[in-house]
């Protein structure tokens, strides 16, 4: 038996089968694996007794859950009031442009992943996003261009270089 599949079935337990578990048990297996992948899913859909498309519907409808592994650099984008407000979602859509991925995807090369969460509790320095452990401030489009410039690795600096 693999990891993988020793803490699934440490989470799929007898006293859990029932669908008002399903939210339950998609936190716990992203709690450990970091995002919900399609077999462990299919799984959940198939020890439940639900069609895929319940459990897909149900993990779509929550902004917690994630598809994709995170990347090395997890960025997290801050869309509570006060970033919102301050201009989070200009912040929010430079990342993404920056980044050249889907907000809640991860790159190819899996050194980022993006995703927008709620307010993390520093409303003074709105907007904010963090990366990993660290907490960039008063961010702006430019700003956010320059964080990564000196987060990323230079090969895909000089990939989108040349792209320009
Ligand atoms: S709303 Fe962004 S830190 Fe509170």
């Amino acid at each position: 038996m693999t990891d993988k599949n020793k803490t699934i079935s440490h989470i799929l337990t007898e006293e859990r089968r029932h669908p008002r578990h399903l939210v339950d048990i998609l936190q716990d297996i992203q709690a450990g694996e970091g995002y919900l992948s399609k077999d462990e899913m299919l799984k959940v859909a198939e020890f439940l007794g639900l069609p895929a498309s319940a459990v897909w519907g149900v993990a779509t409808f929550y902004n917690q859950f994630r598809f994709a592994p995170l990347g090395r650099h997890p960025a997290r984008v801050c869309m509570g009031t006060a970033c919102h407000l301050a201009g989070g979602q200009l912040v929010l859509e430079a990342m993404a442009r920056e980044l050249e991925i889907d907000i809640g995807s991860t790159s190819e090369d899996q050194e980022f992943s993006l995703e927008r969460v709620a307010c993390i509790g520093c409303c003074a320095l709105a907007p904010v996003f963090t990366i990993g452990a660290d907490v960039f401030p008063r961010m702006t489009p430019p700003k956010v261009e320059e964080v990564l410039v000196a987060i990323k690795p230079a090969g895909a600096r000089k990939n989108k270089a040349n792209r320009k």
